[in-house]
């Protein structure tokens, strides 16, 4: 098989075999494809697409480059989630407690931040003696006694994912629906998950910029799922403002004990609601969402989920004191109010700007070695709709750092101060099933 033909192949628009899929995919993992010859073909799928087949197959066969993680030892349906990446993104830290308390293992494998979207694992080690590292035996007993852990990305697990994902980022074709859904399926699937949801984020923070785009990629991801023999569903959620209120570290933690404590923002508490509710339901505790969340709000009524999430710190080695005590989580030397300039409605937002500011103030990295402050961060006291008078606070900043001036320019220009209220915000767009 010579590359080239598969290239050319490609560039008219004709699919690629399983055993052409194979070849590259692998070919490419051991260095014996060069980066330029990959890189035409990623460009031709760019430009030509793949049919659905053509997506399982590359699902597969970046799934089997490298290792694979086994949880056949944990009994009942493995279920985990998947967000295509937000701002103040901490909904995996609400729903692990609340699927857990029903009895679907939660095997979690998360990843830390980079850029402008935040790290779940990052997030966690905010709280003092938290443990990313389990050894696979803790991993497998914690999901057995307590149906709920999580590690750090470890291991060599879809190395073809992370080349091909590493070229795309230099050669223009991160965005290409068969290519995006495909790498993301393959870690879900490599992590040894057997049902997923995904949480597909659409809007001025995420990735999909449109709602058409954002259900092309669900269904895409859907139908791997069917395809390599995993339940997934994918909800379609709003990313056109920072979900809650708090964006960093400690100060998410923070949030997520609020929606546990009943507390929580509108939108927020909604996407986790809808997240733990499919995720309960493909886990096999109950026969509907509307049952399964029913039974989650009157947890969260009645306390028992805040004690779950204080059960998962303390079998994590981390502090549970922090979860009653929330101040014992890291805080910033210094809290800086941006203030309106203009008189108005928050008519828009740009997240994206919202989560680089974040890093600036050094809640996020801007390389993978960089070392991130886990008490910094922003909290949004404008969300869109609000009415804003002049000198009121839109946000503060958290911060250890001594200047904050390009962050808080970077912040102010998020906010997009308008004459007219914004139509109400819908969080939850569709669900993909
Ligand atoms: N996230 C991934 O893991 N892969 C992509 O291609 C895009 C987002």
């Amino acid at each position: 098989m010579r590359i080239v033909d598969l290239i050319n192949k490609k560039k008219h628009g004709e699919s690629l075999t399983k055993a052409e899929i194979d070849f590259f995919v692998s070919g490419y993992t051991n260095g014996e494809i060069p980066d330029y010859q990959i890189s035409a073909l990623l460009m031709a799928i760019y430009f030509k697409g793949m049919e659905s087949r053509e997506i399982a197959d590359l699902t597969d066969a970046m799934v089997r480059s490298g290792d694979t993680v086994d949880l056949s030892r944990i009994e009942g349906i493995k279920v985990d989630k998947h967000s295509t990446g937000g701002v103040g993104d901490k909904i995996s830290l609400i729903v692990i407690p609340l699927v857990a308390s029903v009895g679907v293992p939660v095997a979690k494998m998360s990843g830390r931040g980079l850029g402008h979207t935040g790290g779940t694992i990052d997030k966690l080690e905010a709280i003092e003696g938290f443990k990313v590292e389990l050894s696979n035996e803790d991993f497998i007993n914690n999901v057995n006694t307590y149906k709920m852990a999580i590690v750090g990305q470890s291991g060599n697990l879809t190395p073809a994912d992370k080349k091909l994902y590493a070229l795309r980022d230099v050669t223009g074709t991160i965005d290409s629906i068969p290519l995006i859904a495909s790498s993301i399926m393959s870690k879900k699937i490599a992590a040894g998950t057997d049902a997923i949801v995904l949480d597909v984020k659409v809007g001025s923070g995420a990735f999909m910029k449109s709602l058409d785009d954002a259900r092309e990629l669900a269904r895409t991801m859907v139908d791997i799922g069917k395809s390599l023999n995993r339940r997934t569903v994918a909800v379609i959620t709003n990313m056109d403002q920072p979900l809650g209120h708090e964006v960093g570290n400690a100060n998410e933690i923070k949030e997520a004990i609020e929606v546990l404590s009943g507390r929580g923002a509108e939108d927020e508490t909604e996407v986790a609601l809808t997240i733990a509710s499919y995720m309960a339901v493909l886990g096999g505790a109950f026969k509907n969402n509307e049952d399964a969340r029913k039974h989650f709000e009157k947890l969260i009524a009645s306390g028992e989920a805040i004690e779950v999430l204080k059960k998962f710190v303390e079998i994590q080695g981390g502090n549970p004191d922090v979860i009653t005590h929330p101040e014992k989580l890291p805080q910033a030397s210094r809290h800086i109010e941006v203030k309106a300039d203009l008189e108005g409605f928050v008519g828009g937002f740009d997240s994206e700007k919202v989560g680089i500011s974040a890093m600036m103030l050094g809640a996020g990295r801007r390389k993978k070695e960089d070392n991130i402050d886990f008490a910094a961060g922003i909290t949004i006291k404008k969300k869109l709709g609000d009415h804003v008078n002049l000198g009121d606070v839109l946000c503060v900043l958290h911060t250890n750092l001594d200047d904050v001036a390009e962050a808080e320019r970077v912040v102010r220009s998020a906010f997009v101060i308008s004459g007219h209220k914004p139509e109400a915000v819908k969080y939850i767009y569709e669900i993909v099933e």
